[in-house]
């Protein structure tokens, strides 16, 4: 029997979720390059990863963090920043639980305990006020020195990298901090640490430290222009769009084949199986989004107690789901700026063979083509959100179907 206590599917909950789809090549970037090239000493950027509400970010680098503590590295929590809190403050805290990992704490080297003492003042008061409390130097550079003790550490121990996740990047209002954030965090990246290795000689490596950033778009424009050219740098930035629909249904594909096992009342294990089509419906109305397949697959599995689920539990379960589904979309939609959302606005008014850069621009009645191109570069570059090819097309499924005829869903099947 399927009790709702028994559902894979985690619609929104901040936990890395069990009915896992695509993201590949993140994982890959992860596995074969970031990880082993830091391990060898090599020079790789950190990774940003920003994407819209719902995109999958969170989940993605808490996959990549639980990978890594499950092979021995030392990564931090999530470090979600609050609006308006101390961004410094809070990375300080998890640095110092990352020395305790790294074996710093238990060190008797003076210049060791100075150096927590200092950042243990940051973690404690706040940086603004333990600022002026003392004339020591800026805490950005405590942390670095932190950062690099840690990173030694794990040179020490040897196949271990000490793994940094900072999440909601985009709240970090205050610019001094954020600056200072990001200047502590790429100095260690790029640090080079000289070591001996076997046959007398010395060489310069770098630290096995890696660094994710996540958060929305925005995040974007906070590091652009000025400090642009060094930030990009030091991190590397990807968007997350939408998953495929193939790796969407490869996620569902054990269901259908072996069934989902589940305790079962009598200590034993159950399999809850789903039907192709079920299977297909899901994915149909997730759109590729993360969040709505989570949402279709769970209200699927509430809809029945059997250990088979059909596409009938799947249309019924989304009937209820549905204002959900749109919120989601509408939580996406109210952060684009008027200009932004005219033009998509536009662009889904088109029949879809005729969405170009010149009709939608005459469809919001610019004298120049030109003059929409800058926003159509930002939706596609930055949001991820429509892709300018010939002719243009949504990139974000569900904003695409929500914003056209394809809306409502649940009337679907
Ligand atoms: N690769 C994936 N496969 C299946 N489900 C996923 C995947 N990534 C994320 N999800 C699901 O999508 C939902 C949103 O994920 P998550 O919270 O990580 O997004 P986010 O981009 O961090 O959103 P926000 O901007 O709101 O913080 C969650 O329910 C999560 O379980
Ligand atoms: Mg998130």
């Amino acid at each position: 029997m399927r009790l709702p206590r028994d559902s894979p599917f985690s619609p929104g909950s901040d936990t890395v979720p069990e009915v896992w789809a695509g993201r590949t090549s993140h994982l890959s970037d992860w596995r074969d390059v970031l990880r082993p090239r830091r391990i060898a000493g090599r020079h790789e950027r950190g990774r940003t990863i920003l994407g819209e509400a719902g995109s999958g970010k969170s989940s993605l680098v808490r996959r990549i963090a639980r990978e890594a503590s499950q092979s021995g590295d030392w990564t931090t929590p999530q470090l979600r920043i609050p609006s308006g809190t101390d961004p410094l403050k809070r990375v300080a805290s998890a640095l110092l639980d990352l020395s305790e990992a790294a074996g710093l704490a238990a060190a008797r080297e003076k210049r060791i305990g100075d150096l927590l003492r200092r950042v243990e003042t940051f973690a404690v008061s706040g940086v603004s006020l333990s600022m002026r409390e003392q004339d020591g130097p800026e805490p950005h550079i405590a942390l670095i020195d932190l950062l690099i003790e840690i990173g030694r550490a794990a040179i020490r121990h040897g196949d271990v990298m000490a793994v940094i996740h900072i999440d909601e990047v985009q709240n970090i209002s205050d610019e001094n901090a954020l600056s200072q954030l990001l200047i502590a965090l790429g100095d260690a990246l790029t640090h080079e640490e000289t070591v001996d290795v076997p046959g007398g000689l010395r060489i310069e490596r770098a630290l096995p430290i890696a660094v994710y950033l996540t958060g929305l778009p925005e995040f974007a424009d906070m590091t652009g222009a000025r400090k642009g050219a060094t930030f990009a740098r030091r991190f590397r930035t990807t968007t997350l769009g939408a998953i495929d629909d193939d790796a969407l249904m490869s996620a569902l594909q054990p269901f259908v084949t072996e069934g989902w096992p589940i305790a079962d009342d009598a200590g034993g294990v159950g399999r809850v199986f789903m039907e192709p089509a079920a299977q297909r419906d899901i994915v149909e109305r997730a759109h590729g989004e993360p969040f709505l397949f989570q949402l279709a697959g769970e209200r699927a599995w509430y809809a029945g107690t059997d250990d088979l689920i059909t596409a009938e539990h799947v249309r019924t379960g989304w009937r209820d789901a549905a204002p959900e589904a749109e919120a989601h979309v509408q939580r996406i939609l109210i952060r684009i700026p008027p200009r932004e959302l005219h033009f998509l606005e536009a662009m889904a008014a088109l029949p879809p063979e005729e969405r170009t850069l010149t009709n939608i621009a005459r469809s919001l009645g610019y004298e120049r083509t030109s003059d929409a191109g800058p926003t159509a570069q930002r939706l596609d570059l930055t949001r991820g959100i429509i892709r300018r090819g010939r002719p243009y097309d949504f990139r974000h499924r569900a904003i695409g179907a929500y914003l056209t005829s394809e809306w409502p869903w649940l009337n679907l099947g």
